[in-house]
């Protein structure tokens, strides 16, 4: 019954445009236009780029009119359009806008829409990147320039040092993008899926240290797409809404990830379109300059649980409305907690939780300067093979007295970081990573995990210390990894520091 209407719509319709095209003058056979479609119909763009649509405009026969004239317009949203050509550039956004194109046949009523998406890019949102600052601030360039938050992602090319050689772990290195990790501890490898959209994680990691491949998410690395676990931390200008293999305006943590989008500043170089980030200017509390480092030196989850980082955290917002940190249940990140013990971390990047159990320290600028001149490990403002670090705010903890070790030479056997930041954390080798809980572990707390594959290390009994019997200190008293030793350490921490 349907079919049989549409036969008769379309017949009647075939007569009108005989009809018609009887007075368009003999020998055409086109009739004037009757429909108008536009191609592409829908389509998704980023911002800046171009786009040519068409249009056709048919007589009643389905027949080309091909001297039609259209004329083009856009909504003024998504960007502008040659009104004769139809090419169309979409405009610079930062949230993603949509909006139509409409193509007109002139001299007719007739129009036809396209669905137009556009999406932001980082340059859009603002950001310069950081080549961009080393004219002006050459002092912060060069420090930063070597350290690891510039060189934690970088695309590949072949010759880039300390990259493994030969390769390893299955990996074609003609397939990778961008290479993971500064390469003080382990690497990763960035390669793109089938369809060039995403980037993954190739499942085996390089670890520095030992040379050594080991397979990270053998089963399930092809449904862990970079963007929603990995990018927002090792990136600077991270964008959810692009859906790109470059989501983001700079790899690695560049000048603006700290100091938030910069175009502005740099095109008037004035210091009245940059915030100070230092507490004492009074342009931010110290609260939210804590939530720029914690933003990425924090394990945990978005609030949509979509993004193993924060989701839409610009340096300067309060970090609890865009990210929830691991709960302190939580057994992978945590070591069992033990009465009168901080809580202490075994899985890296999570600083920021450290430390937050240290009320006397607000800030981790008091000991890192992400541009500071000095060259020291992990970019501390004094060696932490010296005490000076700790010293400058606590000289009263200096020598024998409070750490009960010898001095030598005036320079005592064991440093603050030894105790009060002993490594704890894994992430290319096994507890490589310092805590940043300030307060020692007591021996104590190893009991806790006595026995199972893994214990957990405290102030006395770390890697370095008092484990096995040294030749060069042949006094050191040693205390084995076992019930016996922990009770004998923690009665000697008994002796000097309470129970
Ligand atoms: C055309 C020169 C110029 C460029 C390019 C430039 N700056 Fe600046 N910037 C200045 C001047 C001048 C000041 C004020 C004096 C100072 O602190 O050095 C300043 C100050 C700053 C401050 C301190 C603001 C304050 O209130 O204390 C920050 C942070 C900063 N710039 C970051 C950046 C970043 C990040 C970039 C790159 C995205 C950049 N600048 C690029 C000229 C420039
Ligand atoms: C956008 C994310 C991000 C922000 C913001 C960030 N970091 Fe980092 N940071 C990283 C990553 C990623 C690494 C490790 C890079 C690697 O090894 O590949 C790192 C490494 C470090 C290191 C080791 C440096 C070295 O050269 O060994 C220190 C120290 C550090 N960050 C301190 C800070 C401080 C202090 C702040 C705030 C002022 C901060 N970070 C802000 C992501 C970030
Ligand atoms: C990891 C975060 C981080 C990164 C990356 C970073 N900065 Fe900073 N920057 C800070 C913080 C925090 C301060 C405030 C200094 C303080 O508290 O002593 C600061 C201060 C500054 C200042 C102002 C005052 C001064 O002399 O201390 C300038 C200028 C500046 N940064 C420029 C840059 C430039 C340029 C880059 C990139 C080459 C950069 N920063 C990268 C965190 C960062
Ligand atoms: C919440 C922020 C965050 C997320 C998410 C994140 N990282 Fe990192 N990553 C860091 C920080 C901070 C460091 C350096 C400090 C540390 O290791 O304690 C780091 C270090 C690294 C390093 C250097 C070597 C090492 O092991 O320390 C590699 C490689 C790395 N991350 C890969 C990844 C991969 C792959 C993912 C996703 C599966 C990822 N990261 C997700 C923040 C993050
Ligand atoms: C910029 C100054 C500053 C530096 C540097 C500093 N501290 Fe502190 N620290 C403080 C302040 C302030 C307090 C709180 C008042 C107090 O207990 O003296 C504090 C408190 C402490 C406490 C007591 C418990 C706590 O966590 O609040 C310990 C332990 C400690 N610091 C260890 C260290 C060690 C170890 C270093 C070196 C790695 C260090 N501090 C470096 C300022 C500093
Ligand atoms: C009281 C001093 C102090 C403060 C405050 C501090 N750190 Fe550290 N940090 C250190 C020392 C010392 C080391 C080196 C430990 C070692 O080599 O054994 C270190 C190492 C690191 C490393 C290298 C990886 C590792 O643990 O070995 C990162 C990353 C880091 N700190 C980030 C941070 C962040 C982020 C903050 C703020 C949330 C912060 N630190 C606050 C003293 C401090
Ligand atoms: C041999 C290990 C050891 C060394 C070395 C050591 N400390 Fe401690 N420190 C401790 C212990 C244990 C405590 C008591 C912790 C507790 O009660 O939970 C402590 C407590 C502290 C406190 C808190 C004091 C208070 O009154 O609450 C500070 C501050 C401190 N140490 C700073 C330092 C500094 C600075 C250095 C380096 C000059 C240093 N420590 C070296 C083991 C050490």
């Amino acid at each position: 019954m349907r079919n049989l209407l549409c036969v008769a719509i379309v017949s009647l319709a075939a007569l009108l445009a005989l009809g018609c095209s009887s007075g368009a003058g003999p020998g055409s056979g086109i009739g004037p236009a009757a429909s108008i479609s536009i191609s592409p119909k829908s389509v998704t763009l980023e911002s800046g780029d171009t786009r040519s649509f068409s249009a056709t405009v048919t007589d009643a026969g389905g027949q080309q009119v091909t001297a039609a004239e259209v004329t083009w317009s856009a909504d003024a949203a998504i960007g502008s359009i040659d009104s004769a050509t139809g090419v169309f550039t979409a405009a610079q956004v930062t949230a993603i806008t949509v909006g139509r194109v409409t193509a007109k046949a002139a001299g007719t009523a007739l129009s036809a829409t396209a669905d137009v998406t556009v999406t932001a890019t980082a340059e859009s949102l603002g950001y310069a990147g950081s080549p961009a600052c080393l004219s002006c601030h050459a002092d912060k360039h060069g420090p930063w320039s070597q350290s690891s938050h510039a060189l934690s992602l970088r695309g590949y090319q072949p010759g880039l040092p300390g990259v493994p050689d030969p390769w390893g772990g299955g990996i074609d290195p003609s397939g990778v993008a961008y290479v993971l990790g500064a390469g003080a501890y382990a690497r990763q490898f960035l390669i793109p899926d089938t369809e060039g959209r995403e980037l993954l994680v190739h499942p085996s990691r390089y670890s520095v240290a030992s040379g050594a491949w080991s397979a990270v998410h053998p089963d399930d690395w092809q449904n862990r797409p970079w963007r929603v676990h990995c990018a927002g931390c090792h990136v600077t200008g991270f964008d959810e809404s692009i859906q790109a293999p470059r989501p983001f305006a700079e790899p690695g943590v560049g000048c603006e990830a700290c100091h938030g989008p910069g175009a502005e500043h740099v095109a008037s170089g004035s210091e009245a379109d940059i915030p100070s980030l230092r507490p004492a200017d009074g342009e931010i509390t110290a609260a939210r300059a804590y939530d720029i480092c914690a933003s990425c030196h924090s394990r945990g989850r978005s609030p949509s649980g979509v993004y193993q980082f924060a989701e839409g955290f610009v340096p300067g917002a309060e970090l609890s409305d865009h990210f929830t940190p691991v709960a302190e249940g939580d057994a992978e990140a945590f070591w069992p907690r033990a009465v009168g013990a901080p809580l202490v971390s075994r899985l890296n990047y999570q600083q920021a939780i450290d430390l937050r159990q240290s009320p006397g320290h607000g800030s981790c600028m008091d000991c890192h300067d992400p541009h500071g001149p000095t060259g020291f490990r992990a970019q501390l403002r004094e060696a932490p093979e010296t005490d000076a670090l700790c010293l400058g705010c606590h000289g009263e903890m200096a020598g024998a007295e409070h750490s009960h070790h010898p001095v030598n030479a005036g320079v005592p056997t064991v440093t603050c970081v030894a105790c009060h930041m002993p490594r704890t954390a894994t992430s290319a080798l096994p507890q490589d990573i310092a805590s940043h809980a300030m307060l020692p572990i007591p021996p104590s707390a190893t009991a806790l995990t006595l026995g199972q594959p893994e214990a957990m290390p405290n102030s006395c009994m770390s890697a370095a210390c008092h484990q096995q019997a040294d030749p060069a200190r042949p006094a050191m008293p040693v205390y084995p990894f076992d019930a016996t030793g922990v009770a004998a350490a923690q009665a000697q921490w008994n002796l000097w520091y309470g129970g």
